[in-house]
């Protein structure tokens, strides 16, 4: 029989307890984490959100009733106990806060009682994550979750609070809204009122931010709910939040000092990380030609090294044809892994054929400086030698290198550079890098569509020294834009918004908008430049991936309390579901499943 509070008052969190209560009468509820009867003597580990604490009953202090009801209890029973803090008896546990105290309980109420649940509630669990998200409440009951989202309340918190001394004023944007120009696949939502139309859900506050920025509110900022139909991975989520924020009359600089002054702040005063600023910056053109990649891990080196010069009149085909073709021969050198076994070496190409590479030569360093090399025999011994010295190879080191279109070999090498770091485990948790990575290129050219996408959105401003290119040569353009990168993971991007009426509509030409087109999308946001816009750029981090990278979690899906698996549906509620026929009648809406689906 589940019992009520009445009367009674909680004084104190479990681990909120000490050494310095002793002797204190206190009154504590939560969940028996273990029971164990010892005949005469019954130990209860009591948790909270807080931790853990250990509960004494004795017959003599609690009386024959309470004994019996301390008799019954078991895992994941909701119970209140009133008690005396006193020194622990037995073994001291280093291991707990509450480790050298204990609790004398002299009354107790069972106030739920609970069925076995189907895996028990401990840090580390090694339960599947199938069985845990669909029993997602008792999941969130484990320490580590919670350890999570509590590290998660912390940042949000924190983040307004340096936000709202800068300046910033929170504001919310709507949720129910027309598609936003991110470029992902949108969320739609029915209208009953006019039936054929949808709202989007937004999949960034984009529009509404620079709208605020019209509408002279100077600096915003949002903790935003955003939603993205994209195939998801570890570090995506089809819903996920955003510290979102706009400012006006700013450019680059101002937009990287006031994060990096909150970066800080976040990091230090939640997990006592200290940032060294200001944080190093690097263009995009050369994170790319240095790690493969617009978002480097830079917690490593064995960066890439393009030897198209030493090898383009060389006798080996794949390489010179490369070339030929416009594109390029680039190398990395796997330091120290020379003995590399052929099965291993095998793994790591068909990993580069992952990504579009059609293959990898590779070449070891002998210890008496002798080559072994998949390509040796189409090479002479001082194109050899020249390789070598230009990846900097020792005796003992491994080379490989990727002959192919730049795009694909900064692909092939990029990854292959973070799948050997993995391997050699080089990439530390406890090391955090960060990293601006500034003038992405404006726009990015699609082969099958034969046209130009914006790389960051369309209202993304060019860099003023390239403006002059964006009618002859589109594809050079800068942009005045930038992403916050932290050990290899993109955490927040953002840039300086077009202001300019002629610019924007420049730029909707040159993304195959025609002026009405332009206008049936974004019509309420080019009118409200016209009356007047101040210069503006913002930032957007993704919150999820700051709190796994804080949290030092592998996956999104750990510092979100109810997270949606690869098919974006969620375990527990299984949502998405049918509906009501009335509903759908009521939304004019007729489905249409095709067979097999
Ligand atoms: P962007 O599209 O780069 O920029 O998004 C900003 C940040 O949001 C995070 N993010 C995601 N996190 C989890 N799941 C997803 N599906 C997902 N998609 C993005 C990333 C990313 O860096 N409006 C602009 C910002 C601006 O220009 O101010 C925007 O949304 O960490
Ligand atoms: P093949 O002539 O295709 O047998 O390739 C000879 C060697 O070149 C093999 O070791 C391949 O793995 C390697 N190779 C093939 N394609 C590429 C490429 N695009 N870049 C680098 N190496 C390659």
């Amino acid at each position: 029989m589940a019992e009520s509070m009445k009367g009674l008052h909680r004084s104190h969190r479990c681990a909120e307890l000490s050494n310095k209560n002793i002797g204190e009468t206190v009154t504590v509820m939560g969940w028996v984490q273990k029971s164990r009867n010892k005949g005469g003597i019954i130990f209860v580990d009591l948790r909270d959100r807080s931790g853990l604490l250990q509960i004494i009953f004795e017959d003599g202090d609690i009386g024959a009733e309470g004994f019996a009801k301390a008799e019954k209890l078991r895992s994941e029973f909701v119970v209140a106990i009133v008690g005396k803090v006193e020194a622990r008896r037995g073994a001291v546990n280093p291991n707990l806060i509450t480790g050298d105290i204990e609790i004398r309980a002299n009354d107790i109420r069972v106030l739920s009682e609970a069925n076995t649940p189907p895996f028990p509630i401990d840090e580390d669990s090694k339960t599947k994550e199938e069985l845990r998200l669909k029993y997602r409440y008792l999941d969130l009951r484990r320490p580590d979750l919670q350890r999570n989202l509590i590290l998660r309340s912390k940042v949000a918190n924190l983040t307004r609070q340096f936000l709202v001394e800068e300046g910033f004023l929170e504001i919310e944007t709507p949720m129910l809204t027309k598609s936003t120009p991110e470029g992902a696949r949108d969320y739609l939502v029915p209208s009953r009122v006019h039936p054929g139309n949808f709202y989007a859900l937004p999949q960034s506050p984009q529009l509404f931010k620079q709208l605020l920025m019209c509408s002279g509110y100077d600096r915003y900022f949002q903790i935003a709910k955003c939603f993205r139909d994209e195939d998801l991975r570890a570090d995506r989520q089809p819903e996920f939040t955003q510290i979102d924020m706009e400012l006006s009359f700013v450019d680059v600089d101002d937009v990287i000092d006031v994060n990096e002054r909150l970066l800080k702040k976040m990091f230090k005063e939640s997990i006592g990380i200290d940032i060294e600023l200001p944080i190093q910056r690097m263009t995009w053109a050369e994170a790319m030609e240095r790690f493969g990649s617009d978002k480097p891990d830079i917690r490593f080196g064995m960066e890439l090294k393009n030897v198209s010069d030493i090898v383009k009149n060389s006798g080996f085909g794949v390489f010179t044809g490369a070339i030929e073709n416009g594109g390029s021969v680039r190398g990395i050198n796997a330091e120290g892994q020379g003995t590399m076994a052929r099965k291993k070496i095998d793994a790591l190409i068909d990993y580069a054929k992952d990504f579009g590479g059609k293959g990898l030569a590779y070449l070891s360093i002998n210890e008496d400086g002798s080559y072994k090399s998949s390509f040796a025999k189409f090479m002479t011994e001082e194109e050899l030698d020249l390789l070598v010295k230009a990846l900097s190879g020792k005796p003992g080191d491994l080379l490989f290198f990727a002959a192919d279109e730049d795009e694909v070999v900064f692909d092939v090498l990029g990854n292959l550079r973070l799948e050997l770091a993995r391997n050699l485990d080089l990439l530390s948790k406890d090391d955090y890098k960060f990293l601006w990575v500034t003038e992405f290129p404006l726009l990015e050219y699609s082969k099958e569509d034969k046209r130009y996408y914006a790389k960051h959105h369309p209202f993304t401003s060019p860099m003023d020294e390239d403006l002059h290119l964006l009618d002859t040569d589109p594809g050079k353009v800068r942009a005045k834009a930038y992403d916050i990168v932290l050990n290899g993971t993109e955490i927040g991007g953002g840039s300086v918004r077009i202001h300019q009426t002629d610019v924007q509509e420049k730029m909707f030409g040159v993304l195959g908008f025609t002026k009405d087109e332009a206008h049936e999308r974004f019509g309420f946001l080019l009118d409200a430049f016209s009356y007047g816009v101040p210069p503006h750029a913002g930032l957007a981090y993704g919150l999820d991936r700051l709190i796994m990278l804080m949290a030092k979690e592998d996956s999104i899906r750990d510092v979100i309390a109810f997270p949606k698996v690869k098919d974006a549906s969620c375990l527990m509620t299984e949502a998405p579901g049918k509906v009501d026929d009335t509903q759908l009648t009521e939304l004019a809406i007729d489905v249409v499943v095709e067979e097999g689906k």
